[in-house]
């Protein structure tokens, strides 16, 4: 089997699972490690957070066993207080910790933590050796291209960060400016991985096995990240998986497979965070499992008053009937 290596952690080479706050939660990640991701990056937390002792964090640090190899990531600006983050992070056993900084939106990036980090590279750097000296798991750094089109650093930044200490570096091939559009340029992905010597994880637009494949192939990368792509298709790592193989397009499970997954997804979530809050976060998940579907609006408008699970069950029952 073809693996990589992040510090002492192996990781499968096929598709790992993005960070993406409000939506890899518990319930998504173990989801998507049931069809094999490789790897997966829990929500970004704040380091600030963590050494307040706020609950919330703690719960978003939450690393079950099941979940290996995982990362939890973390946001900041203050090297003293990334440390003991770091610190206070590596006791719920994760196998590495990740720094963001790649996050555009204006609570993260405004305060000058996030992508806004790649315009401050010497913080940058003594945020990582701050993590690194702090505990003794990889650190790794996920970043953008850069903060805007006049200002296209990925290559420089991933190398002051691997000297730094950095075990590997994901980047995302968009800059701070274009958000999540237009489409991510995987060539500065290739470029990072000519210019380091740690594991580049490429990342953006990967929705599809053969859009796996094709990251690879063009950017040399060791691992490909999937974040939306795998919104409602947690299959999509199997699929990946087996068409790196050898070139097999496994189709979607049948229906009623994909309701069961739907339901023990959502079973988990409300198991996590309570019927009410854990219904009100269903309702995207659940539209996301049925994108595409025939009668997809009228799906989705029942997904959108979803309050409690046993209305989810009734809708997945009443899905399968019109199915068959
Ligand atoms: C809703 C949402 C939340 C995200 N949250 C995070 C985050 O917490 N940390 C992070 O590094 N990136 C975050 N991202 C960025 C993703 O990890 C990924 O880089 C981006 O979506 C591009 O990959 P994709 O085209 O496969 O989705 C987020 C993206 C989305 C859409």
């Amino acid at each position: 089997m073809n693996t990589l290596q992040i510090g002492n952690v192996t990781i499968e080479k096929t598709a790992a699972l993005a960070p993406m706050a409000s939506v890899t939660d518990h319930a998504y990640r173990v989801g998507c490690k049931r069809f094999g991701a490789a790897y997966l990056v829990g929500e970004m937390v704040s380091a600030k957070g963590i050494t307040f002792g706020d609950k919330k964090s703690a719960a978003l640090l939450t690393v079950t066993p099941e979940e290996t190899p995982m990362a939890v990531q973390l946001f900041g600006t203050e090297p003293l207080v990334i440390a003991k983050a770091a610190e206070a992070a590596a006791k719920f056993s994760p196998q590495i910790i990740d720094l963001n900084m790649g996050c555009p939106v204006p609570k993260v990036a405004g305060n000058g933590s996030g992508a806004a980090l790649m315009r401050t590279p010497q913080l940058a750097e003594e945020l990582v050796r701050a993590a690194v000296d702090a505990v003794d798991i990889p650190i790794t750094v996920k970043i953008r291209k850069g903060w805007d089109a006049q200002s296209v650093n990925a290559v420089e930044f991933a190398k002051r960060m691997e000297n730094a200490g950095a075990a590997a570096i994901t980047v995302h091939g968009r800059t701070r400016a274009q958000m999540y559009a237009p489409k991510a340029d995987w060539d500065i992905i290739r470029q990072v991985k000519e210019a380091v010597q740690i594991p580049v994880i490429g990342n953006g637009d990967v929705d599809s096995p053969q859009a796996a494949a094709a990251m690879y192939e063009q950017t040399g990368c060791d691992l490909v990240m999937i974040g939306r792509g795998s919104y409602g298709r947690p299959w999509l790592f199997l699929q990946v998986a087996a068409y790196l193989k050898d070139g097999t397009l496994l189709p979607d499970p049948p229906a009623e497979e994909r309701m069961a997954c739907m339901l023990r997804h959502i079973r988990i979530l409300c198991d996590d965070k309570g019927e009410t809050v854990g219904m009100r976060e269903a309702r995207r998940h659940a539209a996301w499992y049925f994108k595409g579907e025939r009668g997809a609006a009228a799906l989705r408008n029942r997904c959108a008053a979803l309050t409690a699970y046993a209305e989810l069950q009734r809708l997945a029952e009443d899905f399968l009937r019109q199915q068959g």
